[in-house]
């Protein structure tokens, strides 16, 4: 029987989504715009609590921009918030974030083994029809499908950062992921107001097999001493009218994060320089110059 995605129907979709960074909790965020009742699990409650306060400041200031005769107060903003909010729940418990859920989202860390873990756990609490999908970026899916049980209902929904700003999905189907599953999910894609592409299970899919060499050539152009950091962002902002320099992007994606990748590329796709290791990034990250959310790396904050 095909589902349907919409969360329109008297029985609203639960969502799970498993990791409460900026990417499990933007997705939170999506779906309980679109409706959907959500469980977000998290390792530690006061990440949580962070992350829906985040979610909570963005809806009221969505709210905010809501077209009315007379502007909203402030407790009125706080309020449609909450209401918002009243489909998000936080758990720290995977079993019970997994209950009950029509889908399960894992938007843990890039690390195989922690992906494959999040899984197995999952799985043992989730409806046996659970859709599970990974929001992985670099990771290939079928390095996880020895832990699914049906691999019919996996697949992949790779989201942008910022996620509620950033309109595409590519979803990633394997070859036996179901023509219903991938339905499923443009489907849903379209009720949380996103553009899904069709993506194979290819290292970086379509965005990231583009964007990560770019980025890391300009990290090399850095390092070379071609240019300033800020004229590199400079040329590229104002020359091509990409909204970020691809320095701060990368600041912005997280260094960390682009390191992971890049080894993930340089294990997957052996052989090509575009993915060698950067001695200038490595040690940005090995002194805890992550970016953005350490508010240094290559430019502070
Ligand atoms: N969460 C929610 N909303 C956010 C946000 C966040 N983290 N950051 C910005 N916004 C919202 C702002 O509130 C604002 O909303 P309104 O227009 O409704 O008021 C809107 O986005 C624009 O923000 P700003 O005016 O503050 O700043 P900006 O115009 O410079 O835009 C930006 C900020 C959206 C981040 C923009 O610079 C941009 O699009 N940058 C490129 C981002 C990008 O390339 N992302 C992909 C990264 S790669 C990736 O994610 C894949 C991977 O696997 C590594």
């Amino acid at each position: 029987m095909v589902r349907s995605a919409s969360a329109e129907e008297n029985h609203k979709p639960l969502i799970a989504i498993f990791g409460a960074g900026m990417m499990g909790s933007g997705i939170a965020q999506v779906c309980i715009q679109a409706g959907y009742s959500v469980n977000l699990y998290g390792r530690s409650e006061k990440k949580l609590l962070e992350a829906r306060e985040t979610i909570k400041k963005n809806l009221i200031r969505i709210a905010g921009k809501k077209k009315a005769d007379v502007p909203m107060e402030p407790e009125t903003l706080e309020q449609i918030a909450q209401l918002q909010l009243q489909l998000l729940q936080i758990h720290t418990d995977i079993a019970s974030a997994a209950e009950n859920a029509s889908m399960a989202i894992e938007a843990v860390a890039e690390n195989l083994e922690l992906k494959l873990d999040i899984f197995q756990t999952i799985q043992k609490d989730c409806p046996e029809n659970c859709i599970l999908i990974t929001n992985t970026s670099s990771l290939k899916l079928s390095q996880m499908l020895p832990v699914i049980k049906n691999p019919a209902l996996f697949a992949g929904l790779h989201f942008f950062s910022p996620v509620p700003v950033m309109k595409l999905v590519e979803v990633v189907s394997t070859e036996q992921t179901s023509e219903d599953t991938t339905q499923y999910l443009f489907e849903f894609c379209n009720e949380i107001k996103k553009l899904p592409v069709a993506a194979k299970d290819t290292p970086g899919f379509i965005v990231n097999r583009l964007l990560i060499p770019y980025l890391m050539d300009s990290i090399r152009m850095l390092e070379r001493g071609d240019a300033a950091k800020e004229d590199i962002d400079t040329a590229m902002r104002f020359g091509t009218s990409y909204p970020m320099g691809p320095i701060e992007l990368c600041d912005y994606v997280g260094l960390d994060v682009l390191q992971s990748t890049l080894k993930i590329f340089r294990e997957t796709i052996p052989g090509d320089a575009r993915f060698a290791a950067i001695p200038l990034l490595d040690k940005l990250v090995s002194e805890g110059k992550l970016g953005r959310k350490t508010k240094q790396g290559f430019y502070s904050y």
